[in-house]
């Protein structure tokens, strides 16, 4: 791809690029909706990702072009803090502004991207293309910042400049991810440690509903409306700073306080889900897979019928998985409302699990699901 990428970019800019950075996508294996609430959540890299080839130029403005995309933006620096709002050439906009505002001095820039991440499908195609800008720009110029400054950093773009009120996971897990290891982050302190993600006879399946997020950032911000009012409830008695601070016991005994049956049951959704992460690092250290599998199919249910993020396509996935027994656990994962599924497939079926979760799915959905055998990638690269 590197190649490739430095070929488009003299077709596109009429020079050689400089240099070119890979960072990958993310999938998490269980903990969802849980890092704005401060609790453990489990994700990991993958091997798909965002190329990113850059190199300096005179016209002392920002060129950005995806090989994903028909437009070309250029911008020029006094330009930058004004281009909010979702569009794609709006994630790497975001962080020059961050290392504009820290009073670092970046050039006029040309930019080329490519990513096969499918986009809005719940891989993180946003934190990696944030990511990595942030870590070409930070190599490139000899910044100085650490990982985590980068990780911080990107996600004050998803939360100020793209308006999404996203936890930290997404950037966390495409900066630190290891190949093989998943990342068993404490969204709180940030601490973090990995764990060998070691499958055995198994395989990580990506299933991708191919159902297009409608008003998913809405919602998303919705949902972290809801637990900051559940918390500002339980606090009337307790002080709390997330919700993630509560065993289930301590739950039980303040729960009263949230009389909204929907207030009450994303809580219930984060409490025990948070609690369920704790229970899967145990299984994992273990190699106890079939429990974890229980633990990923438990997480779906809640994030479906508590949490409310799931929707028919994500539903179908998991349904059909529950019939399948070369299948130890699915579930959704990332944001929700549509986008992609995972599931823990025992290695040899991949054919017989495509084939039949097409069928199904074709049947109940109408259109089909696209299906990855995924591989855990590692983190940011220079190439
Ligand atoms: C999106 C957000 C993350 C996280 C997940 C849900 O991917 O960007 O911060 O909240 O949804 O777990």
């Amino acid at each position: 791809m590197k190649i490739e990428l430095a070929q488009k970019f003299a077709e596109e800019y009429n020079k050689i690029a400089d240099a070119v950075y890979f960072t990958p996508g993310r999938v998490n294996l269980i903990g969802e909706h849980i890092d704005y609430n401060g609790g453990l959540v489990m994700p990991c890299a993958i091997t798909m990702g965002t190329w990113l080839a850059i190199s300096t130029n005179e016209i002392d403005s920002y060129r950005l072009k995806s090989l994903n995309f028909e437009e070309k933006i250029t911008v020029k620096s006094a330009e930058v803090q004004d281009k909010k709002g979702g569009h794609w050439a709006n994630y790497p906009i975001g962080i020059i502004n961050e290392f504009l505002k820290d009073g670092k001095k970046i050039p006029g820039l040309d930019f080329l991207f490519f990513g096969n991440i499918p986009i809005g499908s719940g891989l993180s195609s946003s934190a990696s293309i944030e990511m990595a800008t942030a870590f070409a720009l930070n190599d490139y110029f000899n910044l100085g910042y650490d990982k985590l400054d980068l990780v911080k950093m990107a996600k004050r773009v998803e939360n100020d400049f793209i308006g999404l009120n996203s936890g930290i996971m997404d950037q966390f897990a495409v900066a630190f991810g290891e190949k093989d290891q998943a990342i068993v982050l404490d969204c709180e302190t940030l601490k973090y440690k990995m764990v060998d993600l070691d499958l055995g006879n198994h395989v990580l399946a990506i299933i991708n509903t191919n159902k297009p997020r409608e008003l998913a950032d809405s919602k998303y911000n919705e949902r972290v409306a809801e637990c900051q009012k559940a918390l500002n409830l339980l606090n009337e008695e307790i002080t709390l700073h997330y919700l993630c601070e509560l065993t289930a016991e301590k739950f039980a005994l303040h729960s009263h306080l949230i009389k909204d049956e929907i207030v009450l049951n994303r809580a219930t959704h984060v409490v025990k889900e948070n609690n369920r992460v704790h229970q899967a690092v145990k299984t994992l250290n273990h190699g106890d897979l079939k429990e974890f599998g229980r633990l990923m199919y438990a997480s779906h249910q809640s994030l479906r019928t508590l949490y409310e993020v799931s929707g028919k396509e994500l539903d179908a996935v998991v349904d059909y998985c529950l019939t399948d027994e070369h299948v130890l656990g699915a579930r959704m994962t990332g944001a929700g409302f549509g986008g992609c599924a995972i599931a823990i497939l025992e290695r040899g079926f991949e054919e017989d699990f495509s084939k039949k979760l097409t069928d199904f799915y074709i049947e109940r959905i109408g259109y089909p699901a696209a299906i990855y055998i995924s591989e855990i990638g590692s983190g940011p690269l220079k190439l």
